[in-house]
């Protein structure tokens, strides 16, 4: 299959929404990464979504939809969702939430849960795509399993070229991390991915602090130890650059490409992906300067972690 390359104009977009519609892959910016888009009614199309990346497990999908109106016609919505919803979408929030009866997704976006992950990306481009198909889209990040999520079309087309039937170009991702998933499902919301949207902002919101996820829920790349890996190994909380290293500094640390000079965590989150492409393009280890554990350090931190996780 050639993989097409389309611009983020009308036409671009009505021809990735009947791509969709057709039960073809197409990746397309948001926020926080590109995703691999599938119409998330479709099992035949959201299949193809686990073979393009090679995931080994049908482990449960994000579902994209345009509005608040549209997430509510598939899960039982709370008092917290409401609270949520209004205060981040569209934004770098996923909530997991109770299926309706009758949702109409495929079995393999759930992985045959009764919850699903649901979100209202901020991206135009996601929007206009998500307005045109108006349906449901699931979407991972558009990246082989395992490999570092991709930030530009360009990391989407080397990693899954001519296994997808489109890519929506609309330049690199603002965010740069992936978004934070809330699960609520409980009596308590759930921290159960950190990212793209800080910790301390919603838990703002919620005027109380988030439960932390114990480890019973279900296991997700996201949440498996080695993920977002680079081909070479990564050394962490590196003060310096050891012979045969390339190194990936922070703030005062400088290395050999700099996530911010400056010490501003929202620029490394954005630069973060990019980087650790560009890196791995090197081919030798990779060290990497101490980030501070606060706000998007927290998922920063947690990515390159998973990164440096011994495979
Ligand atoms: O920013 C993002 O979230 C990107 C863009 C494309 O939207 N998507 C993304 O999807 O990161 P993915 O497939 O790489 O991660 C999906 C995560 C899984 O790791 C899993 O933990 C969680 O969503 N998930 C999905 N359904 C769930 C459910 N029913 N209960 C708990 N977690 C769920
Ligand atoms: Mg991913």
């Amino acid at each position: 299959m050639k993989t097409r390359r389309l611009s983020p104009n009308t036409g671009g977009i009505e021809e990735a929404a009947a791509l969709l519609r057709q039960g073809l892959l197409v990746s397309f910016p948001t926020e926080t990464v590109y995703g691999l888009g599938a119409d998330a009614c479709n099992g035949t199309a959201v299949a193809q979504v686990f073979e393009a990346k090679g995931r080994p497990t049908f482990n449960p999908l994000i579902v994209h939809v345009a509005d608040i109106a549209q997430a509510r016609s598939y899960v039982h919505w709370s008092d917290v969702a409401e609270v949520l919803a209004s205060a981040f979408w569209p934004g770098p929030l996923t909530l997991v939430l109770p299926l309706k009866d009758g949702h109409g997704l495929s079995g393999l976006v759930t992985a045959g849960l009764d919850t699903v992950a649901i979100r209202v990306p901020a991206h135009p481009t996601a929007h206009a795509l998500l307005q045109n198909f108006d349906g449901p889209v699931a979407a991972p990040s558009a990246n082989p399993s395992g490999r570092i999520s991709a930030t530009t079309a360009d990391h989407v087309l080397s990693g899954l070229d001519g296994k997808i039937a489109a890519v929506l170009d609309d330049g690199p991702c603002p965010v740069g991390l992936e978004s934070t998933i809330v699960g609520l499902v409980g009596p308590e919301p759930v921290l159960l991915r950190a990212g793209g949207l800080p910790e301390e902002v919603i838990e703002q919101a919620l005027g109380h602090p988030l439960g932390q996820a114990t480890g019973s829920e279900i296991t997700a790349p996201g949440q498996l130890t080695s993920h977002y890996a680079p081909g070479a190994t990564v050394r962490l909380n590196a003060k310096n650059r050891r012979p045969g290293e390339v190194m990936l500094g922070f703030g005062a640390v400088a290395g050999d490409l700099n996530l911010s000079p400056t010490g501003d965590l929202t620029e490394a989150a954005a630069n973060l992906f990019e980087f650790l492409h560009q890196l791995d393009a090197r081919q030798l280890p990779i060290a990497v300067a101490p980030i501070p554990n606060t706000g998007l350090g927290r998922a920063i931190n947690d990515r390159l972690k998973r990164a440096a996780a011994p495979r």
